[in-house]
């Protein structure tokens, strides 16, 4: 392989070497699979520096002349086949990560994703989801509406609907509202894809990176990771037996001028604690007195197992400072996707705009679907069977729970919602703990995933109840509490763990 520099040429040396290989190779003289010689060597043949062949190289790889090859060297490819694409052209990959915007954040969390992956699985325990349960639908009248709105109805469940939703479906949660103390005009209604989506606008609406959200700690992972998304700063409150702690709430507000107070006060995810009614009013004051937003997210009110329900913020304020949200996804199905957000006409223009950016609009069947479901009246008899189903299945687990005898142990006993709290002795080794629970086909979610970034280390699990079959809790909790035993370093001992009873009627 003959290269010639002429050192007076204004082209630069690199692009001289080039462009005689490139010639070498276009007129056949350079076979396919021909190597290269090293860059040392033929720099030390041409007297020039070894980078100025690398860069020669470079520019020959780039337009796909030659490659490297581990072992070989740089290797000559084959040319141009008739479609003008090389057979064995070298393609440089995508750099994706360098493409990426600076806005994205770059965490590859996936916790929600792992979750809903295992429905489907086959064959396992899922304590870890958050969804309702299949056995618990009446499916003749599951088929029944939908049978009706595809035949009288084609005319608009095939068609679009307004951005902010279907107006039957806003007027229905209009009224269903109002039975519930909240007087909302359908201007301050717009229907979302799952309450998740109203989350995330608020937090597309406000949070600049840096700024602050106070929450309770734990919280719902979903909101982490909206406001996480765009590098919030999560500052997390603890909470005691009747909610919020105030005291801790006020100095942070002093402190921190958040942004947000992000709160679930009925059957929190993942306590299912709820706030009394005195820290409910008192809580709002607060936030009136320091100017400061609250997002309420209220998605389990309607599944409460004993007693009677408590006034959401939302109905308790008169000054537009609650945004509220909540689904259908724990009431009727996670599937349908439909939930929705109350909040001033200006938040609501706003979120329209996010909307038509997003995914334009709710699922119009689903829309009318959860339509029909709520107005002519199902929803009322269907709350009534699943409360009792998931009263008698939360009741199931506590039981098991209580034949545990590992020391340590302290079962959070929730009013209303979907899931169990379980405090394990705090030398527990956790990684363990899941691994060992994974081979059994146990999914349960270990308690860190509910903290904010600031890798904390918990010594909690939370327990779905609603969506296993009974013998299923039987059977998994019974292979859970061997796991716990396997995996603690505390003492076995004859009794019960510790109940802490959540009582929302404080
Ligand atoms: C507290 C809370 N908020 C919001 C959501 C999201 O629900 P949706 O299915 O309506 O998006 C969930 C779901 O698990 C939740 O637990």
């Amino acid at each position: 392989m003959e290269i010639t520099i002429n050192r007076e040429s204004k082209t630069p040396i690199y692009l001289q070497i080039k462009k005689q290989i490139e010639a070498m190779i276009n007129s056949g003289k350079l076979p396919p699979n021909f190597i290269l010689p090293a860059e040392r060597v033929l720099g030390g043949r041409l007297k020039i520096n070894r980078s100025t062949v690398i860069k020669a190289y470079m520019e020959l790889k780039a337009e796909g002349l030659v490659e490297s090859r581990v072992g070989s060297g740089t290797v000559v490819l084959a040319p141009f086949s008739k479609d003008g694409i090389q057979e064995k052209m070298y393609v440089p990959p995508l750099r994706w990560n360098q493409l990426e915007s600076r806005r994205v954040n770059k965490s590859n969390e996936q916790t929600i994703n792992n979750i809903l992956s295992v429905f489907e699985k086959e064959k396992v325990i899922s304590f870890a989801s958050g969804v309702a349960s299949e056995d618990s639908y009446d499916m003749e009248l599951l088929q029944s509406i939908q049978t009706r709105l595809l035949e009288k109805h084609r005319e608009k469940v095939l068609m679009p609907t307004p951005v902010d939703g279907c107006s039957e479906l806003k007027h229905t949660i209009r009224s269903y509202l109002q039975q519930n103390g909240i007087n909302a005009g359908t201007k301050q209604i717009m229907v979302t894809s799952g309450s998740q989506q109203a989350v995330e606008f608020l937090a597309r609406l406000l949070i600049e990176p840096g700024d602050v959200v106070l929450v309770e700690e734990p919280t719902y992972i979903g909101a982490i990771q909206a406001f996480e998304s765009y590098d919030a700063r999560l500052i997390g409150i603890p909470m005691d037996e009747e909610g919020i702690r105030l005291d801790i709430l006020e100095t942070c507000l002093v402190k921190y001028r958040p942004k947000l107070i992000y709160t679930q006060p009925t059957f929190h995810n993942p306590t299912g604690m709820t706030m009394s009614l005195n820290r409910r009013k008192e809580l709002l004051k607060l936030a009136y007195y320091y100017n400061i937003p609250i997002l309420e997210d209220n998605p389990y009110e309607e599944l409460y197992y004993e007693g009677e329900k408590l006034p959401s913020l939302k109905s308790l304020d008169n000054n537009d400072y609650v945004i509220y949200v909540s689904s259908f996804s724990k009431t009727i199905s996670f599937s349908l996707r439909v939930g929705y957000v109350v909040a001033g006409e200006n938040i609501i223009n706003r979120f329209i705009k996010f909307k038509q950016i997003t995914d334009i609009q709710t699922n119009t069947l689903s829309q009318y679907f959860v339509h029909e479901f709520v107005a002519h009246g199902y929803l009322k008899n269907h709350l009534e069977k699943i409360r009792n189903k998931y009263r008698k299945k939360r009741d199931l687990m506590i039981a098991q729970l209580n034949k545990c005898n590992v020391e340590g142990m302290r079962i959070f006993v929730p009013g209303g919602g979907y899931f169990i709290w379980l405090e394990l002795p705090n030398n527990i080794r956790m990684n363990e703990l899941i691994k060992l629970l994974g081979d059994k086909g146990i999914i349960v979610m270990p308690g860190d995933v509910f903290y904010p970034k600031y890798n904390i280390e918990s010594n909690f699990i939370r327990l779905n109840f609603s969506y296993p079959k009974e013998q299923d809790i039987e059977d998994g909790i019974e292979k859970l509490l061997d796991c716990i035993v396997k995996c603690s370093n505390s003492n076995v001992k004859v009794g019960h763990p510790v109940e802490t009873v959540l009582n929302p009627y404080l």
